[in-house]
């Protein structure tokens, strides 16, 4: 597939690249910076493949200036990037890290001299250790320092922020972080992880108010979204695949969205306190969607538990993860199913009707793990052939009435891949990381000459 038989997209479809803090950043220790979940994580033997840890990563703290430049000959409209929490408040609440704080102004005041919109995420995963060793997420006290650290960059950067995200895939962070125990903090708590969920959430709620009411505007959450296919038309398949539908989606987009839960899942959430449901419907500005490909889903089996990413699951779950047949795969071995991505955006749209607020994708991608060739040039098609494909499947969405405003590359450059350290690569630029060498793909350039064409540019 080439550049001439892509979708045209309107003039103002915003063209963004993603990344994380942790992932990039490195520097963890400089600057007043206190540690994370991350930090401590990492360091507990056989957590991550190879023991990689974030120490380093890109080595984006120091970096930034040049991974800038990078954005902008790339030509993009916007940058999605995460605040480290911890280089803010490095134990989670009180105290402002001027510091920490001066690196985001940095950053943030490059971005807008190269003509680069700052849109932020204020929290991917990197809760602050203090917070985590007081329960985390499972403590609901964690969500009430959300909306603190949210006031602080609100008040601090709303005039020169014109677009927030709150919060990043709660879903991910409940189901690997506290569910599975494959991410930091490493707690494998089943469906005792819901009540994570529900503090995300209201973090996420009280967020928007804490933004608004420091003068921020156009805020929204970026939420990790999968169409869930039941592996066979069994009704025990079609239970299974509908539970765990409602778990991974739709636990995180109806009460942001419809203010409640779905009914299905009473009977395994905690009682929700009076008020809590409001607080976590407070509207917001656009609705992010982050997605990679489907999942299939089918009734519990022995023998072949449940699986993400290689990693067993609890085999006493009520459903078991199936292995997609018969399409290509990513080097993460994720297949690559672009009609799926369609089906996902037209089943919101079906799902919340008018009240869906405007979408953005806050993440696409796929690790493809080529490397610079003799010559040096990085020749990825098969990420150009992901994206590409993808485009065609958002514009068919966006033809069936989906409003969809952008498109955020997951990512900017290779990074450090959580659990799977930096085995896989996901971005559009290369990273050397014994020598921190950026160097720009075969997809950089192909992207930059898709936004180029689509913003009526030679
Ligand atoms: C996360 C990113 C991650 C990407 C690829 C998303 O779930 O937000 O941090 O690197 O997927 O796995």
């Amino acid at each position: 597939m080439n550049q001439l038989t892509l979708p045209t997209f309107p003039r103002d479809f915003v063209w963004g690249v993603s990344t994380a803090s942790y992932q990039i950043e490195g520097a963890v220790k400089e600057d007043g910076r206190g540690p994370s979940s991350w930090d401590a994580f990492v360091a507990e033997p056989g957590r991550v493949l190879n023991g990689d840890t974030g120490d380093v990563a890109c080595d984006h703290y120091h970096r930034y200036p040049e991974d800038t430049r990078l954005m902008r000959e790339l030509g993009i409209d916007a940058y999605r990037f995460s605040f480290s929490w911890s280089r803010i408040q490095p134990g989670g609440s009180g105290v402002v890290n001027a510091a920490g704080l001066a690196f985001y102004d940095r950053l943030v005041d490059g971005l807008l001299e190269a003509g680069i919109t700052p849109s932020p995420t204020l929290f991917h995963w990197d809760t602050p250790l203090e917070l985590e060793q007081a329960g985390g997420w499972l403590n609901r006290d964690t969500a009430a320092r959300f909306g603190d650290y949210a006031q602080i960059l609100g008040t601090h950067f709303a005039d020169r922020i014109p677009r927030w995200i709150t919060i990043n895939e709660p879903v991910v962070l409940t189901m690997l972080g506290y569910g599975a125990g494959i991410q930091a903090p490493g707690l494998a708590l089943g469906f005792g992880a819901l009540p994570a969920a529900h503090n995300l959430l209201l973090a996420h709620g009280l967020g928007v108010q804490a933004l608004r009411s420091a003068g921020a505007q156009n805020i929204g959450i970026a939420n990790n979204h999968a169409v869930t296919w039941p592996a066979s038309e069994r009704e025990d398949d079609l239970q299974a695949a509908g539970l765990y539908d409602n778990i991974a989606n739709w636990v995180f987009a109806d009460p942001l969205l419809k203010g409640s839960y779905p009914e299905e899942l009473a009977p395994f959430l905690p009682p929700i306190p009076e008020g809590d449901m409001a607080t976590i419907s407070t509207p917001i500005d656009w609705y992010g969607i982050n997605s990679y490909n489907p999942t299939l889903v089918g009734a519990p089996t022995t023998g072949d538990a449940a699986l993400i990413d290689g990693h067993v699951l609890d085999s006493s779950l009520p459903f078991s993860l199936r292995e997609l047949e018969g399409y290509p795969r990513t080097d993460f071995d994720w297949p690559v199913v672009p009609g799926a991505f369609t089906e996902l955006l037209i089943g919101f749209k079906e799902r919340y009707g008018d009240t869906l607020p405007p979408l953005y994708i806050t993440e696409n991608g796929a690790a493809i793990n080529d490397g610079p060739g003799t010559d040096g040039r990085v020749r990825d098609q098969r990420r150009i052939d992901y994206i590409a494909a993808h485009l065609h499947a958002l514009r068919g969405a966006m033809d069936a009435g989906v409003d969809v405003r952008g498109y955020f590359h997951w990512s900017l450059m290779d990074n450090f891949e959580w659990a799977v350290g930096f085995s896989q690569r996901f971005g559009l630029v290369h990273i050397d990381y014994q020598t921190q060498k950026r160097t720009p793909k075969d997809s950089y350039y192909w992207y930059q000459g898709l936004i180029r064409n689509s913003k009526g540019g030679a």
